[in-house]
C-alpha cells in the first residue's frame, strides 16, 4: 500500500489540538477571526478533562467581598507561585479575568447566585477573598456546555473527534501541519495548516495516583520540544491535597477544593484538627502545594486513616448546605465509597492533578519560539510559578485560550506563503507510528506504562531526594530503549494507542526528573529532603531538545517592576474572615 492510502487530507488555517476549556476558547476566538479552524478531541466532543476543576473560576469580580480586584488577585497569585511565576501572566490574568467570566455568562453558562442576583463567590486555598465564581462542584462541566454550545455555531469549525495528534511538520522553522490518527479506524490523517495551537491539558497519567483522566499523556510538551519549542518549570507537579483514597478503583479520583471552601475541616487518625500545626492562619485555605505536605506528613508519621489517608469532614455543616453546594461530591461518596458526606467523613490523600510548568509562551499571543507554534491552559507555562493556586485553571484557560486563538488566527491570516509538508517526513511519521505491530520481541506498553507510572509515584512524589531522582531517571532511560511490541491491527487498538502515547509520556517524564534533579532548593510544588532550603535567588529551568538529546539550562525570573512591587507586599491571608472578624 503506499502511503497516500493509508490518509486522508484536511486543510485549515488552524489547528487546535485539545476540546478542553482552553482548546475550545482558543477555537472561538479563532473562529470569530474569520479563519478556517480544525479542532481536534482525543475523546469525544464535551467529555474534556476540564470538568474536573469543580470548585469554580478564579475572577477578582468582588461581588460578595467588594474589596476584591485585580491587585489583590495577582499578588495572591504571585505568593502562590513563590514568585517564581512570570508576572507579565499574572497580571494580564488578574486583569482580563473577570472579563472572560462576564462572556462567559453572555453565551449562557448558569452560575450560582448571591441573594441579590449577583455571581456567586466562593472560598477557595490562597485566595485572600471569596473569589471562585461557581456552579455547586460542577463548574468545569458548566464551563465545557457553555464554550462547546458557542463554538457550534460557527460555520468555520470542524472537528475530529477521537482523534490524537502524533507528529507536527514544519516548513523551514514554520509550522507547516500536523499527523494524526483516528482512534477507531486507525486511519491517518494529515492536516495542512498555518498554525498549530497546543491545548492538550497535562502529563498526570506518568503517574500511578492521579485525578486526570486517560488523555493526559503529556502529548502537548512532547510535541512542542520535538518541534523546537522550549519547556519551562517541569519540576513543579502539583499534588492536589485532597484525592479519593478507597475503594481501590477510585483511588485518586479528585475531591473538590470547594469542600474546604465551604467550610470542610481536615483530622488526622487521633482527630487532631492538624492544619493548626502548619498554617494556623489559613488551615485547610492554604495553598495546596502546603496542605498536601501537610496531610502527606500526617499519613507518613503514623497518624492516618485506615486506608491510607486523612479526614475530610463537613458534617458540622447543615446536610442541605452540603448537598446543595457539593452535590457532585455528596453522590460520588454515596455511589463510589458507601459514605453519606453530611454525615460521616471522608478519607482523603493528595492525588497527582497538575503540571505548572509547560510550553514557553509569548505572554500575548501565546505563541512558542517556533513561528506557528502556540500553547495555552495546562499546556503552557507562565502564570502559575512554583504552585498553582486551586480556580486559577479555568481562569488561566479562558484568559490565555482566547488571546492565543487570536493570536493563532492573526498569524495564519498574516502568512502569505503555500506552506508545504515533506513527503519522506510524512512517510517516516507514519512508519514509525505503525513500527510496533513489526516489533518481534518486543515489550507490552501495558507493562512499560506500569512501571513508568510506579517509578513516578515511588520516586519522583510530594518530597525528592537525589538517589530516588537518580533511580528514577535511570529506569525511565531504559524504558526509552525498550521496544515496544503491539499485536493485532490498526482498527480500535488501544495497545497501540498506548504504545503511540508512551514514547510522549516517557520525554515528559525524563523532563520532569532532570528538573527536579537540578532544582537543588525546596520551593513550591518542589520538596527535596536532601536540599530543604528555599531558593537564594528565583530562577526557572527551561528544557529543549538538541541532536536528540533533552538540554537543561536555568534563567532569573523576570524581575517585578517596581509600580507592581508595591502591591507584593502584604502576604495573603483569609481577609473576609479578618472583615467580619468570624
Ligand atoms: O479542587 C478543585 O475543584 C480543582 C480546581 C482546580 O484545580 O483549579
Amino acid at each position: 500500500m503506499s502511503v497516500g492510502d493509508k490518509y486522508e487530507t484536511h486543510s485549515v488555517d488552524v489547528l487546535v489540538v485539545g476540546a478542553g476549556g482552553a482548546g475550545l476558547r482558543a477555537a472561538i476566538e479563532a473562529a470569530k477571526e474569520g479563519v478556517e479552524v480544525g479542532v481536534v478531541c482525543k475523546s469525544l466532543l464535551g467529555k474534556a478533562h476540564t470538568v474536573m476543576a469543580e470548585g469554580g473560576i478564579a475572577a477578582a469580580l468582588g461581588n460578595v467581598d467588594p474589596e476584591d480586584n485585580w491587585k489583590e488577585h495577582f499578588r495572591d497569585t504571585m505568593y502562590g507561585g513563590k514568585f517564581l511565576n512570570d508576572w507579565r501572566f499574572a497580571l494580564k490574568h488578574a486583569q482580563l479575568a473577570p472579563e472572560c467570566v462576564k462572556e462567559l455568562q453572555e453565551w449562557g453558562a448558569l452560575f450560582d447566585r448571591t441573594p441579590d442576583g449577583r455571581i456567586m463567590q466562593r472560598a477557595f486555598g490562597g485566595h485572600s477573598w471569596r473569589r471562585l465564581v461557581h456552579v455547586g462542584d460542577r463548574t468545569g462541566l458548566e464551563m465545557i456546555r457553555t464554550l462547546q454550545d458557542k463554538l457550534l455555531s460557527f460555520p468555520n469549525v470542524k472537528i475530529f473527534q477521537e482523534c490524537t495528534v502524533i507528529h507536527l511538520f514544519k516548513d523551514g522553522n514554520a509550522i507547516s501541519g500536523a499527523l494524526a490518527y483516528i482512534r477507531e479506524t486507525g486511519r491517518f490523517i494529515v492536516f495542512k495548516t498555518k498554525a498549530v495551537l497546543l491545548a492538550t491539558g497535562g502529563l498526570g497519567k506518568i503517574y500511578k495516583i492521579t485525578s486526570n483522566s486517560w488523555e493526559y499523556t503529556g502529548s502537548g510538551y512532547a510535541l512542542a520540544i520535538l518541534a523546537g519549542a522550549e519547556l519551562k518549570d517541569m519540576e513543579f507537579i502539583q499534588f492536589h491535597p485532597t484525592g479519593m483514597v478507597w475503594p481501590p478503583s477510585v483511588q485518586g479520583v479528585l475531591v473538590t477544593e470547594a469542600v474546604r471552601g465551604e467550610g470542610g475541616r481536615l483530622y488526622n487518625a487521633k482527630g487532631e484538627r492538624f492544619m493548626q500545626k502548619y498554617d494556623p492562619v489559613r488551615l485547610e485555605l492554604s495553598t495546596r502545594d502546603l496542605v498536601a505536605r501537610s496531610i502527606y506528613t500526617e499519613i507518613k508519621e503514623g497518624r492516618g486513616t485506615e486506608h491510607g489517608g486523612v479526614y475530610l469532614d463537613v458534617s458540622h455543616l447543615p446536610a442541605e448546605q452540603v448537598k446543595k453546594k457539593l452535590p457532585g461530591m455528596y453522590k460520588q461518596f454515596l455511589e463510589f465509597a458507601g459514605i453519606d458526606i453530611t454525615r460521616q467523613p471522608m478519607e482523603v490523600a493528595p492525588t497527582t492533578h497538575y503540571t505548572m510548568g509547560g510550553v514557553v509562551v509569548d505572554p500575548d499571543t501565546q505563541m512558542s519560539r517556533v513561528p506557528g507554534l502556540f500553547a495555552a491552559g495546562e499546556t503552557a507555562v507562565g502564570l502559575h510559578g512554583a504552585n498553582r493556586l486551586g480556580g486559577n485553571s479555568l481562569s488561566d484557560l479562558l484568559v490565555f485560550g482566547k488571546l492565543a486563538g487570536k493570536g493563532a488566527a492573526e498569524y495564519a491570516s498574516s502568512l502569505t506563503k503555500d506552506l508545504k509538508i515533506d513527503k519522506d517526513e510524512l512517510e517516516r511519521a507514519i512508519k514509525e507510528a505503525l513500527k510496533p505491530f513489526e516489533t518481534k520481541d518486543g515489550t507490552s506498553p501495558y507493562e512499560i506504562h506500569e512501571k513508568m507510572k510506579e517509578t513516578m509515584q515511588n520516586y519522583v512524589g510530594i518530597f525528592r531526594e537525589e538517589k530516588d531522582l537518580q533511580k528514577a531517571l535511570s529506569i525511565i532511560e531504559e524504558l526509552k530503549n525498550t521496544k515496544v511490541k503491539v499485536n493485532g491491527n490498526i482498527m480500535y487498538n488501544p495497545a497501540w494507542h498506548l504504545a503511540l502515547d508512551l514514547k510522549f509520556m516517557l520525554i515528559c517524564a525524563e523532563a520532569v526528573i532532570r528538573c527536579a534533579l537540578g532544582r537543588k532548593d525546596s520551593i513550591g510544588a518542589h520538596s527535596r529532603l536532601d536540599y530543604p532550603d528555599p531558593p537564594k535567588e528565583k530562577y526557572n529551568h527551561y528544557v529543549w531538545i538538541e541532536n536528540g538529546e533533552l538540554k537543561m539550562r536555568k534563567e532569573p525570573t523576570p524581575e517585578v517592576p517596581d509600580e507592581l512591587k508595591a502591591l507584593l507586599n502584604t502576604p495573603p491571608s483569609r481577609k473576609w474572615e479578618e472583615r467580619s472578624g468570624s
